[in-house]
């Protein structure tokens, strides 16, 4: 979908990623609402961005949030065509050492609120037949890559891409969808908890994650490659080469199990649940 002449809505959209994205979106000639829990930072960007930009606080962490800013978005725009639901924070600490907060804090964040923004305008464009897109905010954290001390953000991300190809099923052909899977991008993700109730990571640990983000690909050049994937309605959004190699060893890594351990002898489709599923569902006719 091309962004010319469409409203569009950001979620996360004062900071980072988001708010690139905001200002390629007015740069291309489309409109664009920001949302965001920082209104002070989503208003600034707002009047920067001039007349195709407006500002809505919502805190997405919040299912009748979310459903409440769907309402207003839509009755202020009186429709939209791309929604960006992309808000998200990272979390750290080895997985047998963090606690449940910080689990319900990023998996509410993450996953649900991404799962609550697409429900909450793919339903509405639905009910009035209109065109439209989603695009998804994972990360090449969704493709394979992983460190030590990332499970519960590598987590967050592989749920958003598995509700989305998913998602690429169970929508009408009126309504595309993209996961965007950036890199390391420079953005303030060192501060993600800047707006939660949970303590920030200790300052040595702040100081040292800002000083990786700084070296990150700039947020303009991830944007400028979303909204052109998007007009070309790619699934996969990928920005950053280096993460290639990952999900090449992820799939090598899978290739071999199956080779060892599940080879292609006999009726390979016999437990194919794709085949199974239509089978039964003609035996259920
Ligand atoms: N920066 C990276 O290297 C990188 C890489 C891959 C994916 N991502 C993903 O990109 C997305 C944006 O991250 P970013 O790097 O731009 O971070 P950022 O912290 O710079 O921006 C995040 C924005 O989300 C807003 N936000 C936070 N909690 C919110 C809430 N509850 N309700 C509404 N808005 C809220 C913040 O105020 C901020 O404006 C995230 O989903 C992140 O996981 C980032």
């Amino acid at each position: 979908m091309d962004i010319k002449g469409k409203t569009a809505v950001v979620t996360g959209g004062a900071a980072g990623i988001g708010a690139a994205i905001a200002e390629e979106i007015v740069n291309r000639g489309g409109k664009v609402v920001i949302v965001d829990i920082d209104i002070d930072d989503a208003q600034s960007l707002a009047q920067r961005l001039g007349d195709n930009a407006s500002a809505m606080v919502c805190d997405v962490s919040t299912g009748a949030n979310i459903d409440a800013m769907a309402d207003q978005v839509w009755t202020n725009t009186g429709g939209v065509d791309i929604v960006f639901a992309n808000a998200g924070a990272g979390a750290t600490g080895p997985l047998l050492d963090v606690g449940e907060d910080l689990f319900d804090f990023v998996f509410t964040l993450n996953v649900k609120s991404v799962w609550l923004t697409c429900k909450a305008f793919a339903n509405r464009m639905i009910q009035e037949d209109r065109q439209g897109y989603l695009c998804v905010t994972g990360s090449e954290h969704s493709l394979g890559l992983q460190h030590a001390g990332s499970g519960l953000y590598t987590g967050t991300k592989h749920a958003v891409l598995g509700m989305a190809d998913v998602l690429r099923r169970e929508l009408p052909d009126t309504i595309g969808i993209s996961v965007l899977c950036p890199g390391l991008t420079s953005t303030r993700f060192a501060e993600g908890r800047r707006h939660s109730r949970l303590p920030p990571d200790p300052p040595q640990m702040e100081a040292f994650a800002k000083a990786v983000m700084a070296k990150g690909m700039p947020a303009a050049d991830v944007a400028k490659a979303t909204l052109d994937a998007i007009a070309r309605e790619d699934f996969f959004i990928v920005t950053h080469a280096n993460a290639r190699a990952a999900a090449e060893k992820r799939w090598q890594e899978i290739d071999a199990a199956f080779a060892h351990q599940a080879p292609p002898e006999g009726d390979v489709d016999k437990y194919d649940v794709t085949r199974v599923i239509g089978e039964v569902s003609n035996e259920f006719k």
